[in-house]
């Protein structure tokens, strides 16, 4: 809905981040023009961004997915600055600020400029996927323009999860599940960090202490043959991971690992690591020959 907004008040080009979510139907339905943008540890490369002329761009600055880096104070200012000079948009991703492990985490960036950024936010990571609830806070220049959009989506959003969530709400039981999911995650996150440690000493692990997933990145003579190779490896085992090369539109970069910590149990985790440490090792092996 927020790309076709963006289309229809005029955007044709928006900077998406690469490696970034790589769902692209919704922006490309809606004729919008990609232009990718690097990443780093601080978030979207601005400078770029705002060298390609794009209109407008999708982000997540609270928490780079997947990379993991949160969008530096200096970056949200010149981005914020050339969005006024431009008149661009920017959607905010929010889509797991709920779960910050170390520290508090950062204010959106909507609330820097509430003129010029779309906010999405999503029940999605916080309780399910399935259940297809999230909500935007939009700049009063297009609420007229997404309530136009939001008329024409004639199979609606469904209404009993969404009483639903408005009660978990209202009675404060969302905050209590979101108090003891972040303890279980945190707990849990740890657990997965420590067993990398001892069986994959040699792997950085990226971003914030944040999120559902960790961020590997991968022993530098590992190629992207290597990569997928160790992503189909643990497949077939069972293991779901996944490969930088789902969410870049460039080949370049480190190799990278993502390792979700949503749905696995605390006990199959140390087996679990066991396992991609192998897939790892076992990629070494080939790159220098048997
Ligand atoms: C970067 C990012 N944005 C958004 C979402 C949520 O998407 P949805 O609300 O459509 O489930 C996810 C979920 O995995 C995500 O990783």
């Amino acid at each position: 809905m927020a790309c076709l907004v963006l289309r229809a008040v005029g955007l044709r080009r928006v900077a998406v981040e690469d490696p970034g979510y790589s769902d692209w139907v919704a922006v490309d339905k809606a004729g919008l023009q990609r232009v990718p943008i690097p990443v780093d540890e601080h978030g979207i490369d601005v400078d770029q961004l705002i060298a390609t002329g794009a209109e407008g761009a999708l982000i997540t600055p609270s928490h780079q997915f997947p990379i993991g880096g949160v969008l530096s104070a200096s970056r949200r200012q010149r981005l914020v600055r050339w969005l006024a000079q431009h008149d661009g948009y920017v959607l905010e991703d929010d889509y797991d600020a709920e779960f910050r492990y170390d520290q508090a985490p950062v204010g959106a960036l909507q609330g820097l400029a509430a003129d010029r950024v779309i906010y999405a936010g999503t029940a999605s990571k916080t309780l399910a996927p399935a259940l297809r609830i999230g909500w935007l806070v939009v700049p009063p220049e297009l609420v007229r323009p997404m309530d136009a959009e939001l008329r024409r989506w004639k199979e609606g959003s469904p209404r009993i999860e969404q009483d639903a969530l408005a009660h978990l709400l209202q009675t404060g039981a969302y905050d209590r599940h979101l108090r003891k999911m972040r303890r279980i995650y945190r707990g849990r996150r740890k657990h997965l960090l420590d067993c990398l440690a001892a069986e994959l000493p040699e792997l950085e692990i990226e971003g914030m202490a944040a999120g559902l997933h960790v961020t590997l990145r991968l022993p530098f003579e590992l190629t992207r043959a290597d990569e997928t190779q160790i992503v189909s490896g643990l497949r077939e085992r069972g293991l779901a991971t996944e490969g930088l090369g789902r969410y870049s539109q460039t080949a370049e970069g480190p190799r990278r690992l993502f390792v979700g910590y949503g749905r696995i149990t605390d006990s199959a985790i140390a087996s679990s690591v066991r396992l991609l440490a192998k897939a790892v090792r076992a990629a070494q092996r080939h790159e220098v020959g048997p």
